[in-house]
C-alpha cells in the first residue's frame, strides 16, 4: 500500500501566532524614480525625479513611528535612497549609501526600504545616495512630535519646508563625468533654488517664484533644508528675524538672527514672526565659501513673503553676510545651543596631479559589493578594518604652505571597526592641504553632541579641557570650521531610547565633490551579547549586485 511509504516527511506544528499590530500598521508610500521634464533658466530639461516632482514629495510621520517606502527604479541609472539624519536603529539594511550598506536598486527593479524612526522630532530629508542623483532626487521628512506632546514652542500658525537646492543647464551626470575625468574642479551649479525655483534674479524665472502667503501678527515654521551638492549657505528674510528652535531634528535653545548658516545636509527649524508692514519681502540664500582662489556659483536665489491685503512693496534684498565673511558664520554657527542640559586650476591638481581628498591620509574607494553584506556574510576582500585612529603623520595641519609630499594621499577601502556600547569621540581636523575649506560632515545611524570647535590646530590637553559638556548641539552633520577642528562624542549604542545602532554606518564630508574624491569612510558597530544587541535579519529583497 502506498501508506507504507514516504517521500517527504512534513511535519505542520500548530500554533498561535501575533503579528506584530505595528507591523502591520507601517504606512506604506510609493517611491517611483523616473524622469520629468522641468523649464528652469528658459530652458527646458529632463531631470531625474521621485513620482515626477522636484523637489520630491514631504513625508511626514510622528516621532518613533515605522514607515515603508516602496522604492520602484523606473529611471535609467542605478540609483539608492537614504533617509538623512534617520537613526535607524539595527536596521542599517535599509540606510541607503551605495556599496556601504547595499548594492544600488538598479533600472526596473524595487525595494522595500523600512524607515524607523526613534529619537527624531523635527526636520529631516530623504535623498538619492548613489553618484550625484541627489542633485534632483530629494525631499522633506517632518517628524511631528507624538501625539498628545507639543513642541517646545508656541503652536506656529503654519509650517513650510524650504528646500534650498542647486540647479544645473547640464544633465547632472554629464557633470559628474567630467569633473571625474578632468581631475580638477567640478563646473559650477547655474542656479540656487528655494522649492525648486530659482527666483526673481535670474532669467525666466519671476513667474513661478516660490511665495510664502503670511498674515500679520502670526508666527510661521520655516523648515529650512540645505540639500545643495557644494555649498554651504546664508539665508535670511528682509525685515524679519529668524528663531532657531531646532537643527537636524533635535531641538534646540532658541536663537535669534536676522541671518542663518546651513551646510548641505543640515537642516534647520525657525520661526518666522510675521511682523512688518503688511507687504512682500525677498528671502534669499547665497553660497557662503571662504577660500580665495575657488571658484564657485556666487549668484542669489529668492523667494518672496506675502502678507495678506499686503500694499508695501519693497524691493531690497535681506542682508546676507558677505561670500567669504568666515567670522558671521563662525558666529552663527557657535552660538547654537542644545535644548536640553545635555583658486581654481582648469584641470588637475598641482604639479600633474588629480584632486583628491582624504581622511588620515586614505581616499576612500567604494569596493563592488556593499560593506555591510560583506560583513553580514564574512565576505573576504570587500575592506580592510584598518582606518588609522591617528592621522600617520602629525605636521602643522594648518600652515599656509604644505609640501607636496604632504599633499600625496593613499587610495583604499578601510574602515573603523568600534565595540559595542563604546564611547567614541572623533575630532575632525580640517587642513590648509591644496587649500582650507569649511566641510559638512555627516555620520549615519546617529545624531552625536558637538563637545568642541576651533580654529587652527586641535590641542589635545588644550581643548578637551574646554569641551562644552553641558548644553552641546546635537546634530548629524557638523560644519568643520576652515583650518579649524570640531569634536563630536556619540555613544555606540543609546540604551536611553532603548534602541541600538549597530551594523555599519557611512561617515562622509556632504559637499558631493569631497565624497567623488574619497573623503569618507565607514564605522562598523559590532553587535552586543544581549538579545537586541545584534543586527536585524536583512530584508528578503536586497538589491543584488
Ligand atoms: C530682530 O532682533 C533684534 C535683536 O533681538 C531686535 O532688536 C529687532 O527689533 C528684531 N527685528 C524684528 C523685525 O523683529
Ligand atoms: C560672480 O562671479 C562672476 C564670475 O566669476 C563675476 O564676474 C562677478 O563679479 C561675481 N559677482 C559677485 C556679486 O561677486
Ligand atoms: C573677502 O573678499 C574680499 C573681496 O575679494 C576681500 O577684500 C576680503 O579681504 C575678504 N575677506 C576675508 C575675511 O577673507
Ligand atoms: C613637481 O614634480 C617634479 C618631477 O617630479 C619635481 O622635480 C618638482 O620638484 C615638483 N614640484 C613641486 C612644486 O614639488
Ligand atoms: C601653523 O601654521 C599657522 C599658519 O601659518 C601658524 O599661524 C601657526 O603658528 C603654525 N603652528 C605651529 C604649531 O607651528
Ligand atoms: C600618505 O601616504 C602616502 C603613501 O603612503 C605617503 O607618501 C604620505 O607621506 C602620507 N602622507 C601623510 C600626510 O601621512
Ligand atoms: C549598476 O549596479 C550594478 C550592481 O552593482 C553594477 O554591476 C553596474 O555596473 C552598475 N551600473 C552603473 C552604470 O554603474
Amino acid at each position: 500500500m502506498f501508506l507504507k511509504y514516504i517521500h517527504h516527511l512534513l511535519i505542520i506544528v500548530f500554533a498561535y501566532s501575533l503579528i506584530s499590530l505595528e507591523a502591520r500598521n507601517h504606512r506604506r508610500y510609493r517611491f517611483v524614480v523616473k524622469e520629468a521634464s522641468y523649464n528652469r533658466l528658459c530652458e527646458k530639461k529632463t531631470i531625474l525625479t521621485v513620482n515626477g516632482k522636484f523637489p520630491g514629495p514631504t513625508l511626514k510621520v510622528h516621532k518613533g513611528e515605522t514607515i515603508v517606502v516602496d522604492v520602484h527604479n523606473h529611471g535609467k541609472y542605478n540609483i539608492s535612497i537614504h533617509w538623512h539624519g534617520v537613526k535607524q536603529p539595527r536596521n542599517p539594511w535599509t540606510d541607503g549609501p551605495e556599496y556601504i550598506t547595499q548594492c544600488p536598486i538598479q533600472p526596473g527593479r524595487k525595494f522595500s526600504q523600512k524607515v524607523i524612526f526613534s529619537d527624531e522630532e523635527g526636520t529631516l530629508w530623504w535623498h538619492a545616495h548613489s553618484d550625484w542623483s541627489r542633485a534632483t532626487v530629494h525631499g522633506a521628512i517632518i517628524i511631528y512630535p507624538k501625539p498628545g506632546t507639543y513642541y517646545p514652542f508656541p503652536k506656529p500658525r503654519a509650517e513650510v519646508p524650504i528646500i534650498l537646492g542647486e540647479w544645473w543647464k547640464e544633465d547632472i551626470m554629464q557633470v559628474l563625468e567630467e569633473f571625474v575625468a578632468s581631475g580638477g574642479q567640478p563646473m559650477d551649479s547655474d542656479a540656487y533654488t528655494i522649492n525648486g525655483q530659482p527666483g526673481d534674479l535670474y532669467p525666466c524665472s519671476k513667474h513661478d517664484t516660490f511665495k510664502l502667503k503670511v498674515k500679520h501678527g502670526n508666527t510661521y515654521l520655516l523648515r529650512l533644508i540645505n540639500t545643495g551638492m557644494n555649498e554651504i549657505h546664508f539665508f535670511a528674510v528682509a525685515k524679519h528675524n529668524l528663531t532657531v528652535v531646532a537643527t537636524d531634528a533635535s531641538y534646540t535653545k532658541p536663537l535669534t538672527r536676522n541671518y542663518i548658516v546651513i551646510g548641505p545636509g543640515q537642516t534647520m527649524d525657525c520661526l518666522m514672526h510675521a511682523n512688518q508692514d503688511p507687504g512682500r519681502y525677498y528671502m534669499a540664500a547665497r553660497a557662503y565659501v571662504n577660500s580665495p582662489g575657488i571658484r564657485f556659483d556666487n549668484t542669489t536665489t529668492t523667494a518672496t513673503v506675502n502678507y495678506e491685503n499686503g500694499l508695501y512693496n519693497p524691493s531690497e534684498l535681506p542682508y546676507l553676510p558677505y561670500y567669504n565673511d568666515s567670522s558671521s558664520a563662525l558666529d552663527f554657527i557657535t552660538s547654537i545651543r542644545s535644548l536640553n542640559s545635555e583658486s581654481h586650476p582648469t584641470c588637475a591638481g598641482p604639479n600633474g596631479t588629480r584632486l583628491a581628498a582624504s581622511m588620515n591620509n586614505i581616499s576612500f574607494v567604494n569596493p563592488k559589493i556593499d560593506i555591510l553584506e560583506a560583513y553580514f556574510y564574512n565576505t573576504p576582500g570587500v575592506f580592510g578594518k584598518r582606518f588609522p585612529d591617528y592621522p600617520p603623520l602629525v605636521y602643522n595641519y594648518t600652515a599656509d604652505v604644505i609640501p607636496l609630499e604632504l599633499l600625496i594621499s593613499k587610495r583604499g577601502t578601510q574602515v573603523k571597526v568600534v565595540k559595542y556600547n563604546s564611547n567614541v569621540e572623533v575630532v575632525f581636523q580640517g587642513t590648509n592641504n591644496v587649500g582650507g575649506i569649511d566641510h559638512p560632515m555627516h555620520l549615519h545611524g546617529y545624531s552625536f553632541y558637538v563637545v568642541g570647535r576651533g580654529l587652527g590646530n586641535f590641542d589635545e590637553e588644550k581643548d578637551s579641557s574646554n569641551y562644552n559638556l553641558e548644553d552641546p548641539q546635537h546634530l548629524n552633520t557638523v560644519i568643520v570650521p576652515k583650518n579649524g577642528w570640531a569634536a563630536i562624542r556619540f555613544k555606540a549604542d543609546n540604551p536611553d531610547f532603548n534602541f541600538l545602532e549597530i551594523g555599519v554606518w557611512f561617515l562622509h564630508c556632504h559637499f558631493e565633490r569631497h565624497i567623488t574624491w574619497g573623503m569618507e569612510t565607514v564605522f562598523i558597530v559590532r553587535s552586543g551579547r544581549g538579545p537586541k544587541e545584534h543586527v536585524l535579519p536583512p530584508p528578503h529583497d536586497m538589491p543584488p549586485c
